[in-house]
Parts: C-alpha cells; structure tokens; sequence
C-alpha cells in the first residue's frame, strides 16, 4: 500500500493536496509519505519475524536525514556504503551498532569513522554530537580491504566486527546495470576465495571476522533466486564449522522489488515464505540475520512533482517539457527505467484505477515527457499515454522515492530540489530548494 491516491481528482499524499505543496515549495519537489515508510518497513519486519532480523534500512536508496529518522524511529538500522551515509544515518539518531557498512571502495579515513573515531567530524542538525562507538558490521568485500581495516582496528586498539561479502553466482535483478552477484561482479568475493580468506583470519586479533554478507542485485522479484543464493550461504556455514570456523550471522541484502506499475511484484511475505523456512532453525541455534532492503520500502514511499513548463507539438511527437528531467530523476534516461507518471489535476474520468502504461481510459493522447537538460537522452517517459496536459500544470512521478534525489545532480547547473516530508496533515520541508548561491558555494 502507499499513501498517494486521487479524491475527487485531486492527487493526495496522505491527508495533503499534493498541488499545496507545489504552491509551498514550488517545484521540482520530492515528497515522502512517513506512513507509506512506516507501513513498508513494518510488513517486511513482519513478514520475515520468525528470523528476527535487524532491518537495515539501504541509505543509499534514500538518502535524506528526516527520512532515515523517520525508520530509525520505527525500528530499523541502517545499511551504508560511505562515510556520508554512516554520517547521515548516525545523525537521524542511528545507534552505531545498528550499522552495517558495505562497498568496495572503503578509505582508511572512512574505516576509522566507522570504528568509532569522530575527530574532524562536524556534527549538524542541531546535533550537540554524533553517537560514540563503532558500527555493528563491516560488510568486506576484499582481502586488501580486510587488511585495510585491521591495521586501522590495530592502531585505534579496537576491534572491527566484520562480515565478508560472498558472490553466490546468481544473476539477479532487473537492468544489467543492478545485477551484482555474477561471475564478472566488482562485488564481493566468490565463495572459494571467501571461504580460504575466512579460514585464514578466523581468530584475527583486531578484526572478528564472524559473518556472512549477500547481495544479489536489485528489483528481484523471484524468490526462488535467494533460495539458490541462501542455500550455498548455508552450505559455506556447515563447510566453515566443519573446518572449525562459527559463523554468527548471515546478512542477506536487499533486492526485494517494488510495486512500480501492476501490482505484479511480491509482496515481502512471498519473498519470507520461501526463506524463513531454510533459515528459522538456524535462527533458533543463534544464527543473527540482518537484512537490507530499500526500494521495496522507499520506492513507492516518494513521489516526483514537476511542472509542464512548456507543450510543444512537432510533425512526428508531443513533448511535455518540464522542470524536472534527467538530473532529477535519472532511472529513466539510465536504465530504461518505468515510472507512472500522471497529472496531480485530473477530471474524475481520467483518475487512474492502476499505475500502468496502457490505461484504457478516453482521450489520451501519446506524449514524451523531457526535462531541461541539453542531452537527448533527458527525458522521464517516452511516447506516454497522458491525458490532454497544459502548460503550467503539475505532474506526479509515481514510486520516484527510491534512487531518486539520491542520484540526482546538479548537471546544467540547476539547483538540487526541496525535499518534503508528509506525516497526516503535517508537511514539513525536510531540504529546502538549493539557490543559485549554493551551486558555486564551494567554488573559489
Ligand atoms: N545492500 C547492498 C549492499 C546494496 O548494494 C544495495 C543496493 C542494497 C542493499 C539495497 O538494494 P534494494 O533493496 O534497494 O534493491 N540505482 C539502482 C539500484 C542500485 C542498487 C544498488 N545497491 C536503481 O535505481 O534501480
């Protein structure tokens, strides 16, 4: 379920006109809905409970501190990939040890950052300071990268709990760009290789190596794939313990899909019912899961306003040139990616029943839906079945809260985009528009 739907044509989010926050804030805008958040984190919680996993929210997927607050507040922790995001997420009220930290590219700085050190680093928001004390997990993703954190443990006289990021050799996920555990993957190691590093740092003095790490790609929507993947993470398990080696947790990443058009994705308890089954007695003889969702639980939490600035009608194509473009919202122009995206003022018979591209309702008409961008690859939909739009009017972006404004640049120097959170009837500006004056702070 998400909280964005029409009333008498008019789009809401949650109990909000979705047209007073475009007078509010103007637009481009993206506007989050906490219940939407809130409801996505509490059915994967749910659906996966017999596992009793920690819920480690993707920061990555969205990134904004009021966001990231927000599923703090309901539960999770949070699963980062740079000492931003760790940044971010200690600073929405994250306890560290609900951190798990991922990426192949750690820096020596960024590894101390994790490991509790907080010099030179500047607290915000009104914050006195960040929480003290090391993250839960290092998600490793190399030998180089294991040694890297070992002599930063070493010297800070701490020791890193880390988990290694197995390549199960499953081909998942939907663009070729988001498929992560293949062979020719940059990601993690395949499970030869992560099994004799295990081996040999098992009882390391400065790192406890003691977990296991997947992730297979995103916008999964068979199961079936994490039951291939979760079955060789469990044949490592008994190989690993045979050679003497426990492994205490297993962190099966993110991927789940979301709902982005028909309703075909499933729902986190299809995905539970397949897996809690080859995990549950584990669980009960003290195996820890984690997981690391993001777009099933952000994606269809967040919308994209944009104006129509102008309609332009060639011989061959009507465009809809709006304020927001690739800059703003990139899936499209990069993978090819399907956002539903239908005007926020609609005549009760264009109020659409489903967020798919062949709505079979009167008088659309085929539209290219474009940014400002000087690329021709700039656009958020191609040839779209819209109703008649004039310029001035606002469009939402349907399920645009994933890997939306947190891939979003500043590309023809257009400033970065306000940032809207909805709670009920609350709306409150959780990133105020930038300025022109913002685009060339850090120049000299
Ligand atoms: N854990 C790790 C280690 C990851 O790399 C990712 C996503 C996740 C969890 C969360 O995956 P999710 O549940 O959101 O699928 N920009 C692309 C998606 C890139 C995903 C990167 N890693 C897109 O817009 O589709």
């Amino acid at each position: 379920m998400d909280s964005f739907g029409f009333r008498d044509g008019q789009l809401y989010v949650e109990d909000v006109p979705v047209s007073l926050i475009a007078e509010r804030f103007g637009t481009p805008t993206y506007i989050y809905s906490a219940a939407t958040l809130r409801d996505h984190a509490g059915k994967m919680k749910e659906a996966f409970a017999e596992l009793k996993p920690r819920l480690c929210f993707a920061a990555k997927c969205c990134s904004n501190v009021a966001v990231l607050r927000t599923l703090v507040q309901s539960g999770c922790g949070m699963d980062v990939v740079s000492g931003g995001e760790l940044y971010r997420a200690l600073l929405a009220g994250c306890k560290p040890e609900d951190i798990v930290y991922a990426g192949v590219g750690k820096t020596a700085a960024e590894i101390r950052f994790a490991l509790g050190q907080r010099d030179g680093v500047e607290p915000a928001h009104g914050s006195v300071r960040l929480p003290e004390g090391p993250i839960g997990c290092f998600n490793i993703e190399s030998e180089q990268e294991l040694a890297a954190i070992a002599s930063e443990a070493r010297a800070m006289g701490v020791r890193a709990v880390a988990a290694v990021r197995v390549n199960p050799g499953v081909k998942a996920g939907g663009h070729e760009y988001i498929t992560t555990a293949h062979e020719e993957s940059k990601f993690g190691l395949p499970i030869d290789l992560a099994e004799a590093m295990i081996k040999r740092f098992a009882g390391d003095k400065h790192v406890k190596l003691s977990g296991l790490h997947m992730h297979i790609g995103s916008s999964i929507t068979d199961p079936q794939l994490y039951v291939t993947a979760v079955e060789r993470m469990i044949a490592m398990i008994d190989r690993l313990a045979v050679a003497g080696v426990k492994i205490e947790s297993l962190d099966l990443g993110g991927g789940f899909a979301a709902d982005y058009q028909t309703g075909d994705a499933p729902a986190p308890r299809e995905f539970a019912k397949r897996i809690v089954p080859l995990l549950a007695d584990r669980v009960r003889g003290g195996l820890r899961i984690v997981l690391e969702p993001g777009r099933m639980i952000a994606a269809n939490a967040g919308i994209l306003l944009t104006r129509v600035l102008y309609t332009k009608q060639t011989g061959a194509r009507k465009f809809l040139i709006c304020d927001a473009g690739m800059h703003t919202l990139i899936r499209p122009s990069l993978y090819d990616a399907f956002h539903f995206i239908w005007p926020v003022s609609v005549s009760p018979q264009h109020e659409p029943l489903r967020r798919s591209e062949a709505l079979e309702l009167p008088g659309l008409e085929a539209c290219d839906v474009v940014g400002p961008v000087c690329e021709s690859g700039d656009f958020l939909a191609k040839q779209r079945m819209l109703p008649p739009v004039t310029p001035g009017e606002l469009l939402s972006v349907f399920a645009a809260g994933a890997y939306g404004m947190s891939m979003a640049s500043r590309y023809n120097s257009h400033p970065m985009p306000a940032e809207v959170l909805v709670s009920g009837d609350g709306v409150q500006l959780v990133r105020r528009r930038e300025t022109l004056a913002d685009l060339v702070a850090h120049e000299r």
